[in-house]
């Protein structure tokens, strides 16, 4: 930030590393320069910051979906409509309408009373929609409760007893092509196990269908779910594809022309941001000392939600080697509205800016306006002129 005088930041805000988006993106391009079967669709509920999503668009990748306001911003910043995927358990009429009318590219299934109102829709307004299906594959993810989909327990996707039945039905209906199948696992991945287990139980999915003579899977989607490094965001400010996309490559038994479809979230967003915050009041109380920040549970409320971890560190100024252990809290009239226990940060003062990182997925989407709070503030590193990462 060399040419922001820093008082002149207004915090809470998040501030987005484009050097390191392109860097990210560069690595994706490198990590599937091999397979021109890949496709990778970003997933926008990540971040869907307009100049965010502009930039990955300019890289050539497309869009996963899960609203009609997501295929909106989608469509505002230069995504092809073919390269839009759309998800979602309960997607209202107007979004498939909205979907449609644009020409996205597929629309991925959840259950049969969807298809049929698809169908519908698609009939009225005399076009053909290309669909997934969603199987739930019962595969667990290494990850937090809350963000396991693939469980058979899970509302997601259609259990894999029906999935003859379904695409049955799809193939006699007159304004649904049948394209493929899609899974979703879970998200924030770091054990390449998980992702070998999903690529097996597609085999012998596939296997099935081919016993069965069931033909026209083109496109198997494999979702998103790689994570991210929150421990140490500064050794590992990429994630590792390369791993990644070997996993699918050399377990995944693909028939000929099918193409692997992939929805990357976090992995493409997650370190490039920071959450800068300032600290109001330092509160020495009986048995904890406090930071009290500017920044709470309303810009960055996964620490309160999932119990995330997100390194804190101070930001801006040089410190000596003291540390001592604050708890990091927010503002919000909640007693979740907690960042960090026992921190070690620096010893510090009123209107010291700490840098909240790895907050560039599911940060700023997520933020609401409890306590009728403004939405955070954004910048990115091309607004204010340097190329300097945070
Ligand atoms: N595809 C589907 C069908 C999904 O449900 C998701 C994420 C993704 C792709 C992208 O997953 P990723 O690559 O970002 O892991 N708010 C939570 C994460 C929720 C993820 C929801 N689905 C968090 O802050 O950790």
């Amino acid at each position: 930030m060399a040419h922001t005088p820093q008082h002149d930041i207004h915090t809470p805000c998040y501030v987005y590393d484009m050097h390191l988006l392109d860097t990210t993106l560069q690595a994706i391009r490198a990590a599937t320069a091999g397979h021109e079967n890949y496709h990778i669709h970003y997933a926008v509920k990540a971040n869907a910051n307009p100049i965010v999503l502009r930039r990955i668009a300019q890289a050539g990748l497309g869009a996963d979906c899960v609203s009609g306001g997501e295929i909106r911003a989608a469509l505002q910043a230069g995504f092809p409509a073919q390269s839009i995927v759309y998800a979602g358990v309960g997607k209202a009429d107007w979004e498939i309408e909205l979907g449609l009318e644009a020409g996205i590219g597929l629309f991925n299934v959840e259950s049969i009373p969807e298809l049929e109102i698809i169908n519908q829709i698609a009939g009225r307004m005399r076009r053909r929609a290309n669909i997934c299906f969603r199987i739930n594959p019962d595969v667990g993810a290494h990850t937090h409760a809350n963000i396991t989909t693939g469980l058979a327990e899970n509302k997601f996707g259609i259990a894999m007893s029906d999935m003859e039945a379904v695409i049955s039905a799809a193939l006699q209906m007159d304004n649904i092509h049948f394209a493929g199948l899609h899974f979703h696992i879970g998200s924030q991945i770091l054990d390449m196990d998980d992702f070998a287990a999903l690529a097996r139980r597609i085999n012998q999915l596939q296997e099935r269908l081919a016993d069965e003579g069931i033909t026209g899977v083109r496109i198997i989607n494999v979702g998103g779910g790689l994570g991210i490094d929150y421990e140490t965001p500064h050794q590992h400010p990429v994630p590792a594809f390369d791993t990644y996309f070997d996993t699918y490559a050399r377990l995944l038994k693909l028939h000929p022309g099918q193409e692997v479809h992939f929805e990357l979230g976090r992995a493409v967003v997650g370190q490039m941001g920071t959450l800068l915050t300032r600290v109001l009041y330092i509160k020495e109380g009986h048995v904890k000392r406090f930071a009290i920040v500017d920044a709470g549970m309303t810009e960055l409320i996964r620490p309160a939600l999932y119990g995330a971890h997100h390194h804190i560190e101070l930001f801006g100024r040089t410190a000596g080697n003291e540390q001592l252990t604050y708890d990091v809290v927010g503002p919000i009239c909640e007693s979740s509205d907690v960042f960090q226990k026992d921190c070690p940060l620096p010893p510090l003062q009123r209107g010291d800016l700490l840098a909240i990182r790895s907050a560039g997925a599911y940060g700023e989407t997520m933020a609401s306006q409890y306590n009728c709070r403004p939405l955070p503030t954004t910048y990115t590193t091309d607004e204010l002129n340097t190329q300097n990462p945070l």
